[in-house]
């Protein structure tokens, strides 16, 4: 069968023949339908996340849909690679696709959907009337944060990113405000500072966060709280940060990060997966797919997906 394999950290996959995966007692062989392409998986392949692949050569990917033996269309994760025609998982690890959603949309969402509600609520804990900022709305996970915080009830949502044409978007998502931060330095944090948050949602680090926390420290002795909560999530403008100690002292402002390491229960992750796919399904959440043959999977690869997730179609 074809699948995109990695053989050397750093180096690009190959899309080659690989012998089809046999289950093990308890595993189910799933034909896959259709497997998201996330920075995720880029950054594993690249050596540069703190999960690596446990051995070398390996078959890339985390989740994906497809149909069981019976027919079932499934969202499954597996350990052993999703990017190729076949995969096996354990059954336990599989949950059915709700009726009205394709494959492909539900392949896209899983990720970032989770990830969204998992930083907003389960490490944002986001209360109704709460101010949401959200560094990197432009992206596929930002986007639907943008939207679900709004479901949510947050008070105001800030979204800040870089792409015109997709910061323009934001607002019929449920943005109430957007920041551009291709600004210099001292205008953005002139546009961080003209808001007041209780949650961040953080999927860039690097300078953009920087320039965010240089703006929320007083400089003034009077007593204050005012709390931020700012969740780590993802590293699109660097793996590292400059914390000056005093933004600490003169700000509310805890940092919590959002990943595996510290995640929701299985079955409350299991219960909010379905509950966002049933609002995938009734299109009162939305996702940009591109669907690409498998077979492109090296092309596409390092592609910017502006905003749209890229599905590999085996
Ligand atoms: N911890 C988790 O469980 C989890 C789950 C989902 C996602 N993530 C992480 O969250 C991050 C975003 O994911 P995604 O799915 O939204 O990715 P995506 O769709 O590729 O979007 C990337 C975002 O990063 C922005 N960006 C990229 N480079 C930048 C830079 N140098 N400076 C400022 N902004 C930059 C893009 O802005 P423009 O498009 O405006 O240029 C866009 O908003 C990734 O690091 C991903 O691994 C983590």
């Amino acid at each position: 069968m074809k699948a995109v394999v990695l053989h050397e950290l750093g180096q690009p996959p190959r899309v080659e023949d690989v012998p089809e995966p046999v289950p093990a007692d308890g595993q189910e062989l799933v034909q896959v339908t259709a497997c998201p392409l996330t920075n995720f998986d880029r950054a594993h392949a690249a050596g540069t996340h703190y999960s690596k692949p446990a051995a070398l050569p390996a078959v890339l990917g985390f989740i994906a849909a497809g149909r069981l033996g019976d027919g079932t269309r499934v969202l499954f994760g597996s350990p052993a690679g999703t990017m190729a025609e076949y995969a096996v998982t354990a059954r336990e690890w599989c949950k059915e696709i709700p009726d009205g959603l394709d494959d492909e949309t539900a392949a896209a969402a899983q990720n970032p959907a989770l990830s969204a509600w998992m930083g907003l609520d389960w490490r944002g804990k986001l209360e109704p009337g709460q101010n949401v900022l959200i560094l990197g709305a432009t992206g596929v996970t930002g986007k639907l944060a943008v939207q679900l915080a709004r479901r949510m009830g947050a008070g105001r949502v800030v979204a800040a990113g870089r792409n015109e044409g997709v910061l323009a978007e934001l607002p019929r998502l449920g943005a109430d405000a957007t920041i551009q931060l291709s600004q210099p330095d001292d205008a953005l944090r002139e546009a961080f500072a003209a808001h007041d948050y209780h949650v961040v949602l953080d999927y860039l680090w690097g300078h953009p966060t920087e320039v965010l926390l240089s703006s929320l420290g007083t400089t003034d002795m009077e007593l204050r709280h005012a709390p931020i909560r700012l969740v780590q999530v993802g590293v699109m403008a660097g793996s590292h940060i400059s914390l000056p100690a005093e933004v600490l002292r003169s700000s509310s402002l805890e940092i919590v990060g959002a990943g595996s390491g510290n995640a929701a229960p299985v079955d409350l992750i299991t219960a909010k997966l379905h509950e966002l796919m049933v609002l995938l399904a009734k299109g009162e959440l939305r996702i940009d797919v591109n669907r690409v043959p498998l077979a492109e999977a090296r092309t596409v690869w390092d592609l910017d997906q502006r905003g749209r997730r890229t599905v590999l179609i085996p």
